[in-house]
């Protein structure tokens, strides 16, 4: 058998291979989060007495309703000795710690302690901004929210929504799956949508806290589509419009428990009548439909934007808004 020093070098023909990326920062890099709206549970799944525990940001929160009806979300560990506010519960509009039973009001203040001993000055938990919107609960990941959710553009009184939960986490930040909404090659090529016109790259809007255009396309199966679409901060998507000739809003949240991983809270909403029921039908086919054409490509990506083309123009932008969007962790001494 030769010796490999003996072989002739091979050359290599063509351009050096050499990868270009400029990467996104990841959640929890440097341990920072983006400061945008987090959905962390759907409203119906705490009733009025009821809590839930929650991973968030790579700590935990609990998620509380009071008996007066209103929701806070607190940092979940104990300031005494640092239990799981999730297995106490709800007594009145307070949150009891399971171990020595310290009570927390709805700012997260410590108001009594189990044994009466009065509490220590500054006992309380991280309190963080939430609003109910869609059927959905929202968090800032900040001391106050740097902007605020839309709403649909009917009054509720006419719309009829439900709701769902997809918590199984998706191997992903989700800014990457807010990163296919500019994304239009990824709209014609996974999802099948043909545009009527040419890339709407000029009718996005762009804004602080996002952007929103309108496309009027043809669906799979040759379904006439006119759709206006947008994101807000890094984890909120909606879609407004058209389809098949009768009104459509969703709306889809993306959860970030940990850092690399997101989970979805979403909505489908239609104009109340009688084809309301047969139209929430074919909405929740679609979102189950097209969240499984993105799954396993954004379950598995190591997402880095490379080398793009003039079809990304839209996508750039974002990318660039990604890049430079605000990120902290205020919460960080609390939830961990
Ligand atoms: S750890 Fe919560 S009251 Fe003691
Ligand atoms: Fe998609």
């Amino acid at each position: 058998m030769s010796d490999p020093k003996d072989l002739p070098a091979v050359p290599i023909k063509g351009p050096a291979r050499k990868r270009f990326v400029n990467p996104i920062p990841a959640e929890g890099e440097n341990g920072v989060y983006t400061q945008s709206w987090f959905p962390v549970a759907l409203s119906s799944q705490i009733e009025k007495g009821q809590l839930v525990g929650r991973d968030f940001l790579d700590g935990r929160i609990v998620v509380f309703r009071g008996e007066n009806g209103q929701i806070s979300v607190v940092s979940a560990y104990c300031p005494h000795l640092g239990a799981d506010l999730a297995q106490g519960k709800v007594i009145g509009n307070q949150v009891q710690c399971p171990f020595h039973h310290w009570e927390y009001d709805q700012n997260g203040v410590c108001v009594k302690t189990g044994i009466g001993d009065p509490p220590p000055p500054n006992a309380c938990l991280f309190k963080f901004p939430v609003c109910e919107k869609f059927g959905i609960v929202w968090v800032f990941n900040g001391e106050a929210p740097l902007f605020e959710l839309p709403d649909f553009p009917l009054p509720d009184e006419d719309i009829v929504l439900v709701n769902y939960a997809f918590e199984t986490p998706i191997n992903c930040d989700g800014w990457v799956f807010s990163a296919n909404t500019p994304d239009m090659q990824h709209l014609k090529v996974v999802h099948k949508i043909q545009f009527n016109t040419d890339d709407p790259h000029e009718l996005v809007d762009w804004q602080p806290w996002g952007f929103d255009y309108t496309y009027d396309a043809v669906h799979q199966g040759g379904v006439p589509m006119k759709m206006r679409l947008g994101i807000r901060g890094s984890s909120f998507f909606w879609r407004v419009g058209h389809y098949d000739g009768w009104w459509r809003g969703t709306v889809t949240g993306y959860g970030c428990p940990k850092g690399g991983t997101h989970v979805i809270y979403g909505c489908n909403a239609v104009r109340k009548g009688p084809d309301a029921e047969r139209q929430l039908e074919v909405a929740a086919m679609l979102s189950k439909r097209t969240v499984g054409e993105d799954y396993p490509i954004l379950n598995t990506i190591r997402y880095k934007p490379g080398l793009l083309t003039k079809s990304d123009k839209s996508l750039a932008r974002f990318l660039k808004y990604l890049r430079e969007y605000p990120r902290a962790h205020p919460s960080a001494d609390f939830i961990n």
